[in-house]
């Protein structure tokens, strides 16, 4: 399906949702909920570690890569990247992109055949299984993390308190985490965790969330303490809540 930038995605008829939001469009969504709000959150680095939460069709993996390329080319990117739906990844070999990504048509078509790609700069992995099994394996290493599951709705289980416990574990503690929820229940689960909350506002997309444990000085806080004070009866999904759905 075409998006408003001209860029195709995908609908999941299990989840309901397309992998983008149509309006924002694929390209555009990856670039300004993601990519760039985490580069300019962080410092320069030699090797960046990336959590991309999750495959689908990559756009957040192949942006970010594309963006580094033009603005940090020297950086090492490492990406790790869990995805359930093992069929999708087969696919990807034949999926329409847009041409910006024609440059990576050897990536796409390692990742689709192996799940893994490498070369002196990048270092690519997708993880076929579950996320919620994935991030157990890693502590204190991501310097940004792109939370873009399904919405909170569809797929409560990436998005409960418990799970950014396990989030917040595996990143270091000056990293940052994007994404384009800003449902309170969301945040919760975030602020309670530790996590201080950002907006990332810009005038063509809707308004998304940043997370973090240490300050930021390019986006404007969250004021927690006034939203819950006013919302006392909202509480974070809880994984006990989902045991049966
Ligand atoms: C909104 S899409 C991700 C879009 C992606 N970031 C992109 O740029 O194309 C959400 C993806 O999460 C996957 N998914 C859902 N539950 C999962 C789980 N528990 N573990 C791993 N992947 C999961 C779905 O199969 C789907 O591909």
């Amino acid at each position: 399906m075409l998006s408003d930038d001209g860029s195709y995605t995908a609908y999941s008829k299990e989840y309901d949702e397309h992998y983008h939001s149509t309006k924002d469009g694929a390209l555009k969504e990856s670039y300004v909920k993601h990519v760039i709000p985490a580069f300019k959150s962080l410092k320069s680095r030699d090797e960046v570690h990336i959590l991309d939460i999750c495959y689908g069709l990559g756009f957040n993996t192949l942006c970010t890569i594309l963006y580094y390329r033009i603005h940090s080319p020297k950086t090492r990117l490492r990406i790790y990247s869990p995805e359930l739906d093992t069929e999708l990844i087969t696919s990807l070999k034949n999926f329409t992109y847009p041409k910006e990504f024609n440059v990576f048509r050897e990536i796409i078509l390692e990742l689709s055949s192996h799940n893994t790609y490498e070369d002196k700069q990048l270092y690519i992995e997708i993880f076929l299984g579950d996320a919620r099994e994935y991030i157990k394996r890693f502590s204190d290493k991501f310097d940004i993390v792109y939370q873009d599951a399904f919405s909170p709705s569809s797929n409560p289980i990436l998005w409960t308190k418990e799970y950014f416990n396990d989030i917040k574990n595996t990143m270091k503690e000056e990293g940052v985490l994007t994404t384009y929820s800003i449902a309170l229940k969301t945040r919760i689960a975030l602020y309670e965790n530790d996590f201080l909350l950002y907006l990332n506002e810009g005038e063509d997309y809707r308004t998304a969330t940043i997370a973090s444990q240490k300050e930021l000085q390019n986006f404007k806080k969250v004021d927690m303490e006034h939203k819950i004070s006013c919302n006392k009866d909202i509480k974070p999904l809880r994984d006990a809540d989902l045991i049966d759905t």
